[in-house]
């Protein structure tokens, strides 16, 4: 596996695997990689003949008061992870390199609707931060197809919607949601959870679970459903942001007959903020 830092040095790499024929997939992470991240780049060999990952921590994603300065950065553990998985070549260039005119100084890209709600609503700017980011990423590597992970369900919305927007020829593949034994979704943020909060944190998935069967018996008071599920997070000792049924084809409030739906949540708990989301298909 070769690593490079900058822009120039990664296209001449990417060179030879843009003959006709070849493929190349990319895995855009922040790294502090973990399983979760390792199931996207399986995913994306399925793909390519070069799998691309980069790393990077993305500063105009991050609010004011968010984790920017103390996101963990484990570049050489990430490394090592990323050779023994078969990764063609590791682009982790310093924020200079993605932002030579400073962070806000430069061409930003905004998917509106879809940033606005959800995560959105909590963390303005964020998505536009990310969408931000991904086309200059898109734009480097110039992948055949990108992988996302399925646990950050609107992130990859706002992916898909990018791309379709302004044309981008990339495929956009979505993975499912690795988790815990315990049903937690893995992430570089459960580092922040100490022993209590790690004990409580599988009652999110789990009360998604629960909402999910009461989908399944038939309930369509989305409204009730909500509140009876906020106040189990509260109960379980989480803070929660949101809980919210939504169609998953744009995450919109379902009305009665809509079957294809995704419950996304996301709660304080201890020093993190936690997500999941659980698709459920019904009759
Ligand atoms: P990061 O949080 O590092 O996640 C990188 C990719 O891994 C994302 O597509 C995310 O959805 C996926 N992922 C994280 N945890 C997962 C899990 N438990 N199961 C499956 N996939 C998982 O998401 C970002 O970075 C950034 O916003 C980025 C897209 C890189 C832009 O800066």
């Amino acid at each position: 596996m070769q690593t490079h830092s900058t822009i120039t040095a990664l296209r001449s790499a990417l060179a030879p695997w843009r003959e006709p024929g070849k493929r190349i997939a990319l895995v855009p992470t922040m790294g502090n990689l973990h399983e979760g991240h390792l199931a996207l780049v399986d995913r994306a060999a399925h793909y390519a003949d070069c799998v691309v990952v980069s790393i990077f921590v993305n500063p105009i994603q991050f609010g004011p008061g968010e984790d920017f300065l103390s996101y963990p950065r484990t570049l050489e553990e990430d490394s090592l992870k990323l050779a023994e998985a078969g990764v063609c070549l590791l682009f982790a260039p310093p924020v200079e390199e993605m932002y030579p005119a400073g962070a806000t100084g430069q061409t930003q890209v905004e998917v509106p609707g879809l940033s606005d709600i959800l995560c959105g609503a909590s963390r303005p700017g964020h998505f536009r931060g990310v969408a931000t980011v991904v086309s200059k990423l898109f734009n480097i590597v110039q992948p055949h197809t990108a992988v996302f992970g399925e646990k950050d369900f609107q992130q990859l919305m706002v992916i898909r919607r990018m791309v379709a927007d302004l044309c981008m020829p990339v495929e956009i593949v979505g993975a499912p949601t690795t988790r815990e034994p315990d049903g937690l979704a893995m992430s570089s943020r459960n580092r922040y959870l100490d022993a209590d909060a790690r004990a409580r944190a599988p009652a999110l998935y789990r009360t998604l679970g629960e909402v999910a069967e009461r989908l399944h018996a038939g309930r369509r008071d989305y409204a009730v459903l909500e509140g009876e599920a906020l106040r189990t997070l509260e109960n379980a000792g989480f803070r929660p942001d949101y809980l919210s049924i939504r169609r998953s084809a744009d995450l919109q409030p379902p009305a009665g007959g809509d079957g294809a739906l995704v419950i996304l949540a996301a709660a304080h708990l201890g020093g993190a903020r936690l997500i999941d989301n659980l698709q459920v298909t019904l009759q």
